[in-house]
């Protein structure tokens, strides 16, 4: 039986990727095109520097997004990128609030909604990250700080959005939550985003964090995650195929 939403398989690129790896979005497309997903969306967000080209080579069968928009439509910010500037350039969505981005940036949740908000004002769909450190895990607070991130971070409204639970110690790591984990976590995140939205029954929550090929299966198949932000297994886009591939069978 098939799930209510269907899968958004989402590949995070953060910062590899030269001109060679368009290839890459080309052999991913080409592969979609000749045998389109039926319980799957896909998109890659690449670099901001590839962003445009990989858009125009993508085709129809696979989406482009970028990494990061500034909150502001356009103006006096060198080095930053518009939510309209990404739109502009062909993507259809945008992560915000990713951890490294938090970590690295000290983008705070409100900075987050309000980047969110303005990817939503620009016809993009924003893919608000949120997820707890080892050291909260380990105090038992996943839930009140991914609750609290949700609450800050996430517009309200009914404009499209995407979550995105990544637990912090998963990412790039190999270790991944128990499934008992992650259910709990992403049954937690429905609940808390019914109370901020009329929409929360059809918001996508994906997990991220080790996602690879063969864990997909599993993963996918818990109640309440509708897909997976992928970053490392998302470099090869074979290994990132088969967790495609993965969520045709759990669908
Ligand atoms: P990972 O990254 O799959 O390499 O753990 C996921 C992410 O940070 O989006």
């Amino acid at each position: 039986m098939s799930k209510h939403r269907r899968f958004l398989i989402a590949g995070n690129w953060k910062m590899n990727g030269l001109q060679a790896a368009l290839d890459n979005i080309v052999v991913v497309a080409d592969r979609l095109a000749a045998t389109p997903p039926r319980e799957c969306a896909v998109l890659i967000c690449p670099p901001a520097t590839l962003v445009a080209d990989a858009a125009r080579r993508a085709g129809e069968s696979l989406d482009i997004g970028a990494q990061d928009c500034h909150p502001a439509a356009k103006g006096a910010h060198t080095g930053d990128i518009s939510a309209q500037m990404i739109a502009d350039a062909g993507a259809r969505y945008v992560i915000v609030g990713h951890s490294e981005r938090r970590a690295d940036h000290g983008e705070t949740d409100g900075e987050v909604r309000a980047k969110a908000q303005a990817a939503i004002d620009a016809g993009l769909t924003p893919i608000v990250c949120v997820g707890e450190t080892l050291a909260e895990r380990e105090a038992d607070e996943t839930l009140e700080i991914v609750g609290a991130q949700l609450r800050g971070s996430v517009p309200v409204g009914e404009s499209a959005v995407v979550v995105a639970y990544e637990p912090v110690w998963a990412i790039g790591t190999g270790l991944t939550p128990t499934a008992e984990q992650i259910a709990q976590t992403h049954t937690a995140i429905r609940a808390i985003l019914s109370e901020m939205r009329r929409d929360a029954a059809s918001v996508k929550i994906l997990y991220g964090g080790s996602m690879k090929p063969d864990n997909a299966a599993e993963i996918l198949a818990i109640a309440n995650v509708d897909g997976g932000l992928i970053g490392g297994a998302s470099l090869d886009p074979q290994s990132f195929l088969k967790i495609v591939a993965a969520g045709e069978s759990a669908g």
